[in-house]
């Protein structure tokens, strides 16, 4: 995974690398380093730890120098050690780089690379780029560069300072993200863009096999030939307000508490009195012809996905897959005519779901997705993409991102169904007028979090707990149970509530909490009471989430959360808000670090 910044300029490089780097550190905190160039020579101060531990001892900085890279890493080859952290440099100390990204035959490279007497100090396939670079070197770092790009296969994305030009900081990519921020006499390369946001709002994006040559007045931009090419500018609206804590304990909190106004975000500007405007790029006529929908995604967006699944079968009538972006791009996956795959992202980054898109490509599939990082790998390989708009999402659980990725495929449902006269304008208006309930009632639910709070000090000790949901909520109960193994590493699994009987019942005795999802509705509301007495007879402890209002179900369960009411449909967007809450105190009063739970990252961009 990984996070890297670059920055050329006339300032220090030390400190502003460094607070840059903080913000990426959601993509990797298992060690951390920054390069500088100073008069001649490149300095580097490297560690394992997340960066204030490692800035604590180093002083990450006070290293001088007006260009200089910095990483933090999320380990892919090699252990997590100080050897292995970023910068890696060649023998002479002459070149630094740091690399986020997978180089998959740096094994056949390093082994010419030691022929020719190459020697290594750290197991990183990182490690091989650098010293590949240094064998191609013979007085322009942009040529050794290009060549070196040349033989490397994989995913990268590079920033490399060489202390020969050292009015020059390099960034070349392919299959990792990366953006180039243009400031006033300083420029910067980084991950993503809300890092450098409080810097910059201009950037520009390099494609696949691109090479920039960064000075602090001028970027030029090569393709793989070596041929300069010209870039689009782009301006992003991002509030960088959104990136930080705001007097929240964790940007996860925050996050969960931002969703009534990013619920509304998403909402603005979609929705009329009785119609729905996603100016989307897909024509009627484009919508009467979709035949099947795939949805690929990972993670949490995986959840949305299937959430969404039922959604558009049951209200606009169009057949649904979900897959696992991972599991779809290497089973040959067979699409016809009127096929369009849906991709769902919050980073826009994620090597499956990105992988799968250009599967779904090459079969001539439409790419439709839903996406929250502006300008991200996704949207920009899509046909049609339509913005959750919830600003960054620091936290690594994902959580504000989810509840508007189910709010667009809402009104992706109704607008499809409406589109294929599947719902009536009537149906639109009714429709319409239950979303614009959610924002006030996710509001309502968070007034709540003292209640979910005492709940988790019930709770925080427990090693085991199981979700259960049914129909549109089953998708909820993954996506409950996923956050509570995220963020406090207690067990917990997921499950259909009637497909308990066929195996985690035998879990269930008295020390076993069990979640339910139990909001009314005319479908599933008796059958997953049903399911209930079936835990409760076998000594389980329950927690239901109740729709406020009713008396029946509290009777039968040890501790009630209350959730308004609102259709069927769109009760997800409500169940959740309180499994967040509980799964964010569970976490606190675990004394886990909540927005980096330990080996995850934000945006998976390796396989
Ligand atoms: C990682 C994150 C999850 C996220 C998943 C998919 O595993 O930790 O929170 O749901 O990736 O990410 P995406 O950016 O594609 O939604």
């Amino acid at each position: 995974m990984c996070g890297i910044v670059g920055y050329i300029g006339g300032k220090s490089a030390g400190p502003i690398l460094l607070e840059c780097l903080r913000k990426l550190e959601y993509r990797g905190y298992d060690s951390a380093g920054i390069a500088t160039i100073k008069g001649n020579e490149i300095l580097v101060k490297k560690d394992v730890g997340k960066i204030d531990e490692i800035d604590k001892i180093h002083d990450l900085g006070s290293i001088k120098g007006n260009v200089g890279i910095s990483h933090c890493r999320w380990a892919t080859h090699g252990k997590v050690t100080k050897n292995n952290a970023h910068p890696h440099g060649n023998i002479k100390n002459t070149i630094s780089i740091v690399h986020n990204g997978i180089i998959e035959n740096y094994q056949e490279i390093k082994k010419k690379l030691k022929e020719k007497g190459y020697k290594f100090s750290s197991d990183t396939d990182t490690e091989v780029i650098a010293h590949l670079i240094d064998s191609f070197y013979s007085g322009s770092i942009k040529d050794a560069v290009l060549s070196a790009m040349g033989m490397l296969e994989g995913s990268y994305a590079l920033a490399i300072i060489c202390s020969d030009e050292p009015e020059l900081l390099i960034a070349a990519r392919n299959d990792s993200p990366l953006v180039l921020g243009i400031g006033n006499g300083e420029n910067f390369i980084s991950s993503d863009v809300y890092a450098i946001m409080g810097h910059t709002r201009k950037v520009m994006y390099l494609e696949n096999k691109e090479l920039a040559v960064l000075s602090k007045e001028r970027i030029w931009i090569y393709n793989s030939g070596g041929k300069e090419i010209k870039k689009k500018l782009n301006t992003i609206e991002w509030d960088a307000k959104k990136a930080e804590k705001l007097g929240f304990d964790h940007f996860m909190l925050k996050e969960i508490f931002e969703q009534p106004d990013t619920i509304a975000d998403t909402l603005d500007g979609k929705i009329g009195e009785d119609s729905i405007s996603l100016d989307i790029g897909l024509t009627n006529s484009d919508i009467k012809k979709i035949k099947r929908i795939i949805i690929v995604a990972c993670g949490t967006s995986w959840h949305a996905a299937l959430t969404g699944e039922f959604m558009i079968e049951e209200l606009a009538k169009i057949p649904v897959e979900v897959e696992y972006a991972s599991e779809f791009r290497y089973r040959d996956p067979i699409i016809e005519e009127g096929t369009i795959v849906m991709a769902i992202s919050q980073s826009g980054e994620t090597a499956d779901t990105l992988a799968a898109i250009r599967e779904a490509r090459k079969k001539k599939a439409m790419i439709v997705s839903i996406v929250n990082v502006e300008g991200s790998s996704i949207a920009r390989e899509s046909d049609v993409v339509i913005y959750t708009k919830v600003g960054p999402e620091i936290g690594v659980a994902s959580t504000k991102a989810f509840t508007s990725q189910l709010v667009t495929l809402y009104l992706m449902t109704i607008h499809f169904g409406a589109v294929r006269g599947e719902i009536d304008e009537q149906q639109v208006r009714n429709r319409i007028r239950d979303i614009r309930l959610i924002p006030a009632q996710v509001r309502s639910i968070l007034e709540e979090h003292g209640k979910i709070k005492k709940l988790a000090e019930v709770f925080f000790k427990k090693e085991n707990t199981i979700y259960l949901g049914r129909g549109i909520n089953f998708p909820i109960a993954l996506e409950g149970a996923l956050k509570l193994k995220e963020v406090s590493y207690i067990h917990a699994e997921g499950y259909p509530a009637a497909e308990m009987k066929h195996g985690p019942i035998a879990l269930i005795d008295k020390n076993m909490p069990v979640v339910v999802i139990a909001t009314q509705d005319t479908r599933t509301y008796k059958k997953v009471m049903n399911n209930i007495e079936e835990v409760k007879s076998r000594g389980g402890i329950l927690i239901a989430i109740e729709t406020k209002g009713d008396e029946e179900t509290k009777k039968h369960v040890d501790h009630n959360l209350y959730v308004p009411r609102n259709s069927y449909i769109l009760t997800p967007v409500l169940a959740v808000v309180p499994l967040q809450l509980f799964a964010y105190y569970m976490a606190v009063l675990r004394g886990c670090d909540v927005d980096k739970p330990r080996n995850l990252a934000k945006a998976v961009v390796v396989e």
